[in-house]
């Protein structure tokens, strides 16, 4: 436990978020994409898509993130016990389906599996309905319970 996020970890959650929009925004077409790679029996790097460069780097930038965590820690949730809990587990969350998104794409685009393929859109919208979620908590914390916790996610500690 520790006072305050570090400069870097916030960087990272900004960034990170930034980059899961824009591989949202970007997966237009990819059902086609990974039909075509797999009917041609493509495989590698060369031909990726946007989408595909912008989740990968999400999924080496989640990496990153969870070691500077396990090393710096972060601080407490805020809140009455029954808060606390729903901050950790849904925390938890985020990061299982941050991890679970890319891995499954990379499954169907690298490894061709039109199954993986499935489950990656169905977790990839999960995804950005919980971050969505997560992200009216922040504001109903800062601005409605006044607690300070959006500030954590802007203001480094020392
Ligand atoms: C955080 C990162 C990512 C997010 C939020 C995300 C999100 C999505 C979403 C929402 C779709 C559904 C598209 C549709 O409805 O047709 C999709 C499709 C797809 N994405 Fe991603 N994606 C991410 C990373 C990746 C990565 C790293 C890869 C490959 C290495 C990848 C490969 C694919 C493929 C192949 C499809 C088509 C799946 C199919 O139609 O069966 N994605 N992605
Ligand atoms: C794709 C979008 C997002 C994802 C995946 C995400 C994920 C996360 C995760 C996993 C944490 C926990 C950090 C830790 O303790 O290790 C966190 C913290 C936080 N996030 Fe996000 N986030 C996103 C977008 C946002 C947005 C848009 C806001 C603000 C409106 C926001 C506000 C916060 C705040 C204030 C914290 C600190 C919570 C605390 O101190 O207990 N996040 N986020």
């Amino acid at each position: 436990m520790t006072a305050a996020y570090s400069r870097l970890q916030i960087a990272l959650h900004w960034l990170i978020a930034l980059l899961i929009a824009a591989a949202w925004f970007t997966h237009d077409g990819m059902g086609r994409a990974l039909h075509q790679r797999i009917e041609s029996g493509a495989s590698g790097i060369e031909g990726n898509t946007l989408h595909v460069w912008l989740g990968g780097v999400v999924f080496a930038l989640i990496l990153i993130r969870l070691a500077v965590r396990a090393a710096q820690g972060a601080p407490a949730p805020v809140g009455t016990p029954a808060m606390q809990q729903a901050a950790v587990w849904g925390h938890r969350l985020l990061y299982v389906l941050m991890l679970a998104v890319p891995a499954l794409g990379a499954a169907a685009w690298y490894g061709g599996i039109e199954d993986a393929g499935e489950v990656h859109e169905l977790a990839g919208n999960a995804l950005m309905i919980v971050a969505l979620g997560h992200a009216a908590v922040a504001l109903w914390h800062q601005y409605v319970r006044r607690d300070g916790t959006l500030t954590r996610m802007l203001r480094p500690g020392a």
